[in-house]
């Protein structure tokens, strides 16, 4: 896969998230210590902050097998059962968009995970029976970006619980550099920079963007990026300043001119604006708060004078 050597494969090549991994790192050296899989695993938080990467950095860490798939792709018990029993000891199943599997798979979950085991029902009507049938030991890691739709008997039987952070512009910048060296770019450091503030916090944008960047550059200059040749690339991809993309700006502008800077709530905001308020949610938002341009009140989202402020407008 060709996106995918730009992800690191050690705790030593992922930048960031310094809490995340050294809890990661004790558990993982203690689990290996004591000759166990790793507890079950749970990360949480904005799209694109590398979970998956962090999950496929787990496996490799613990020396084991990884498999990867997703909540809605298993669409029946049987599915997840037949998963479950082809792991062998130790691996790691990886489940993105865990929120999303649904309530029969989701029981097979329950003893799988507590108990190494799944309840087969044998036979129809009166002679039905239950067996028991036991699974390899082995450690789930679920992402989700929305940890407040996990049921709490799901959420409950995670050991480790996780929150990934929207990235700091130095750690933008150093990720974008390092993908820089895998890509074979040449890039001086105003140009990481730039690409780096304008990736809203998010190392998979900033990937993105490097790429486009370094189309850019090989096409209307001599291929390689300082501060000018991002510059230019962004602005032509209606990236601005602060990262801010056309969803983002019609949002804040929507906020401004038809809701006099709110409160309002989500769902209007969203209807008003023609986007999936989940998406708002999960997406934009986050950044948007970061970057203090908004705030959640219990009536609604609020524009900050820093938000008028990125269209030009100064308010008291
Ligand atoms: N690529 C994507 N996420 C990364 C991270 N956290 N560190 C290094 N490279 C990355």
């Amino acid at each position: 896969k060709i996106e995918n050597h730009l992800r690191p494969q050690m705790f030593g090549d992922y930048i960031g998230q310094f809490k995340v991994k050294e809890n990661l790192k004790v558990f993982i050296e203690a689990a290996k210590l004591r000759n166990e899989s790793l507890d079950h695993v749970l990360l949480y938080g904005p799209p694109g902050l590398g979970k998956t990467t962090l999950a496929s950095i787990i496996a490799n860490e613990m020396g084991v097998n990884i498999k990867v798939t997703s909540g809605p792709a298993i669409e029946k018990p049987g599915d997840m059962a037949a998963i479950l029993n082809n792991l062998q000891e130790g691996d790691v199943l990886f489940i993105d968009e865990i929120h999303r599997l649904n309530r029969q798979v989701e029981e097979v979950m329950y003893p799988a995970m507590e108990d190494f085991a799944i309840d087969i029902i044998i036979g129809k009507g009166p002679a039905a029976r239950s067996i028991r049938l036991d699974l390899p030991k082995f450690t789930l890691i679920g992402a989700t970006t929305r940890v407040g739709l996990l049921t709490s008997p799901l959420r409950d039987r995670f050991g480790v619980i996780n929150r990934l952070e929207l990235y700091s512009t130095e750690e933008l910048t150093d990720i974008v550099k390092r993908s820089s060296t895998v890509l074979n770019v040449c890039i001086d450091n105003t140009g990481a920079e730039e690409i780096a503030r304008r990736s809203r916090g998010t190392p998979r944008l900033a990937n993105r963007l490097l790429k486009r960047v370094r189309d850019y550059a090989q096409v209307k200059y001599d291929g390689s990026i300082n501060k000018e040749v991002a510059d230019d690339a962004l602005n032509l991809l209606e990236v601005d300043k602060m990262g801010l993309d056309k969803i983002d700006r019609r949002m804040l502008k929507a906020m401004m001119d038809k809701f006099n800077g709110g409160p309002v709530g989500l769902d209007t905001l969203a209807a008003s604006i023609g986007e999936d308020s989940g998406t708002i949610e999960d997406v934009y938002e986050p950044f948007l708060i970061k970057i203090g341009y908004i705030n959640r009140t219990p009536r609604g989202r609020m524009l900050t004078p820093l938000a008028y402020k990125h269209f030009g407008i100064e308010i008291e």
